[in-house]
């Protein structure tokens, strides 16, 4: 079951309606009325982007260390003319062959090991969670699936029911076990095997229900959940409970995807584990909207003896020479090996005034996929979500992006682009240091 205290992430640092403060706010809720998403109480009017930098209308600068699709950098120029070269030639479904989509394919499945040699494109990571999840269940003949009490994996239907935290007031339907994050709090000192027997309980809980369980679905960074990447390898022993048990492992890469983790191209090499399925999102076009989902052979041959899949822009030539600039920029620029130095610098500049302040707990994370505990003054055990919000307002005026993770939403939570460089990340240290010295 869902804590009570879970807060669904859309609504962590909501905009105040009440506080229209340009008329563009109540332009925004008069469009999309209630699924109305727009950050900070008073929402923040963008104009363009470079690398680590967006450009508001007033011409305030900022630096963002929130946004984690573009990875490359904001309007990053290889992708730029990759995308318009080829918008300019030819944009068509997968109907037809055009080199370009399997140049981009063959380049995508060189970075995942056997016998993951299959891949489906698609526009939105919740489309890849979907049919991953519809894989699982064709696969094992089970419905059962377990992911964490924060976790977030996408809108669609099927997917918004293994997504704890996008759900307001509904409980979690029987086929769906949602158990702790893989943290010190709850596992104390071995997450592996208190992670490992929490998988196993959810297992029975499903059988007791009788419900055969399909698949674990785990994002690889636990990333709404606020971020568990330590210790290395502590995922094995959970994946080993779910193939026991028949079931299928599906690591979600929406958000560690692409290298940020520095350590490993994709989040699950830190476990030393090879998932059954594995669903892809957010960075792979640095902004062009494409997602996908690599898996076996034998799971989609299973799945399209039933029913087709067809997806009219998913994997379109377009879509093929953005992710294909990405890949190239990631390997050419040594962008895996910079998230991996600036994110330990930035680590160990965090912890250094984490010790030193009464408000942080933990500073967690990979690479440029860190997360920091903000706790009540001398106990470490109690999340204090007013100030990571009052912290989150503080960032915003010394111009730098932030946004928070976690059941409580007292996480801060770090996610650069790639390119990030040690002045910027020193910009970032600064700010932190004098927003807690303020508080
Ligand atoms: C871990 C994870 N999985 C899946 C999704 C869904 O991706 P999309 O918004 O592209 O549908 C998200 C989006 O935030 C995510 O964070």
């Amino acid at each position: 079951m869902m804590e009570k205290s879970v807060r669904p992430i859309l609504e962590m640092n909501a905009f105040d309606k009440q506080s229209p403060h340009n008329t563009n706010v109540a332009r925004r809720l008069a469009n999309t009325g209630a699924s109305s998403v727009l950050f900070y109480r008073d929402p923040i009017e963008m104009v363009s982007a470079e690398g680590v930098w967006m450009t508001a209308k007033d011409g305030t600068r900022y630096l963002d260390f929130y946004n984690n699709v573009p990875c490359l950098g904001h309007s990053h120029p290889a992708v730029v003319a990759a995308v318009s070269q080829q918008l300019a030639k030819l944009n068509t479904n997968t109907r037809y062959i055009v080199p370009i989509v399997d140049d981009y394919l063959e380049a995508l499945k060189t970075t995942f090991p056997e016998p993951l040699s299959n891949v489906v494109l698609t526009c939105s990571g919740s489309e890849a969670n979907d049919l991953a999840m519809r894989l699982a269940c064709k696969h094992t003949g089970g419905e059962g699936f377990i992911v964490t009490e924060s976790a977030y994996h996408g809108n669609t239907s099927l997917v918004t029911q293994v997504s704890p935290s996008a759900l307001k007031n509904t409980k979690l339907p029987d086929h769906v076990i949602a158990i702790p994050p893989p943290s010190k709090k709850y596992y104390g000192s071995n997450i592996a095997q208190g992670f490992a027997e929490r998988v196993e309980s959810a297992i029975a809980q499903l059988e007791q229900r009788g419900i055969k369980a399909a698949a674990l679905l785990l994002d690889s960074i636990f990333s709404s959940d606020g971020v568990f990447a330590e210790p290395d390898g502590f995922l094995k022993q959970a994946v080993e409970v779910i193939h026991n048990a028949g079931g299928l492992y599906i690591a979600d890469e929406v958000q560690p995807g692409f290298a940020r983790t520095g350590t490993a191209f994709w989040g699950f090499q830190n476990h030393d584990v090879v998932p059954d399925i594995v669903t892809l999102g957010k960075p792979m076009g640095n902004g062009f909207p494409m997602a996908g989902v690599v898996t076996k052979p034998q799971f989609l041959d299973e799945f399209c003896a039933d029913v087709g899949y067809f997806n009219t822009f998913g994997g379109n030539p377009v879509a093929a020479a953005a992710g294909l600039a990405v890949l190239n920029e990631i390997k050419n620029q040594n962008l895996q090996d910079n998230a991996r130095i600036l994110g330990d610098y930035l680590k160990a500049g965090l912890q250094k005034i984490a010790d030193l302040s009464p408000h942080i707990g933990e500073v967690r994370g990979s690479g440029l996929f860190l997360g920091i505990d903000i706790c009540h003054p001398n106990d470490n055990n109690q999340p204090d979500p007013e100030v990571t919000l009052a912290m989150i307002d503080k960032f915003r005026d010394e111009n730098i992006l932030i946004g928070a993770a976690g059941a409580a939403g007292a996480t801060l939570k770090l996610r650069p682009a790639l390119c990030l460089t040690k002045s910027e990340a020193d910009l970032f240290l600064q700010a932190f240091k004098k927003i807690l010295d303020d508080i």
